[in-house]
């Protein structure tokens, strides 16, 4: 579904993504694990073309997307939910969950989301009439992660969605994604906690310094003694 070949960003003389290669097959759920400043937030922004990347290639579906603004990579199914939530803190939810429909212009798959949406998360749906900034960092989270499948995209870029929760509200977080995912829509998800990560991931990429220096499924990675001494921490 989506191809990245020989990807490379620099910031000013800063690599931070260097000679990258993936693949995302349709209906997979994919997760980038990595330390802090690794590029696994330049990765996604690279791919919903929040930056251009200096050189390589992004298929998308067998097109081209690289160099393709934001709005019409958005256009073309792919949602990024990006890190540290970026709501709009003084409106309501169901203001919030507007904002994020708004390439979606067939009113009966609005509706359909909106319901998944709220079967996803009963949260919202009680306190739809409630101002973002007044919720909790779980429920803004919820927000976010509702806002970006509204658009109902073939393709959701997730960036770092447990950042800053509780364990058990990331538990409830990770749920949700294996049950988007479950109802079809290809993910690619960031993440710091590489124990979550390995529990719902099916295919695992390293990142380190911008380069991927590993990928397999969990189940291989977790038998790799450098992931489990770093990331794991056994
Ligand atoms: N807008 C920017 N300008 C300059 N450097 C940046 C910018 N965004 C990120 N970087 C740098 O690029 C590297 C990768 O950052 P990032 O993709 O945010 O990593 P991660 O999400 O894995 O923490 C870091 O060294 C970071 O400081
Ligand atoms: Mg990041």
């Amino acid at each position: 579904m989506l191809e990245m070949k020989k990807i490379y960003h620099y910031y000013g003389k800063a690599r931070a993504l260097e000679e990258i290669n993936l693949k995302i097959e349709e209906k997979a759920l994919d997760v980038v694990i990595g330390p802090n400043g690794a590029g696994k937030s330049t990765l996604l922004r690279v791919i919903s073309g929040l930056e251009e990347p200096d050189r390589g290639k992004i298929e998308f579906l067998g097109e081209r997307i690289d160099g393709l603004k934001p709005h019409k990579i958005t256009k073309k199914g792919i949602s990024h939910c990006p890190e540290r939530r970026r709501l709009f803190y003084d409106m309501t939810v169901e203001d919030n969950l507007k904002m994020g429909a708004y390439v979606q212009k067939n009113r009966s798959i609005y509706n359909k989301q909106l319901e998944f949406i709220f079967e996803l998360f009963p949260r919202l749906k009680e306190r739809r009439k409630q101002r973002a900034g007044t919720l909790s960092g779980g429920e803004q989270q919820m927000l976010a992660i509702a806002r970006s499948l509204l658009s109902n995209p073939k393709l959701l870029l997730m960036d770092e969605p447990s950042l800053g929760l509780a364990p058990k509200v990331k538990k409830k977080i990770f749920e949700a994604i294996e049950q988007i995912k479950n109802e079809g829509t290809t993910t690619l998800l960031v993440e710091q906690d590489a124990v979550l990560a390995m529990e719902v991931g099916e295919t695992i990429h390293l990142l380190e310094e911008g380069k991927i220096e590993m990928r397999g499924t969990s189940e291989e990675l977790k038998r790799e003694p450098r992931i489990k001494k770093v990331y794991l921490g056994i």
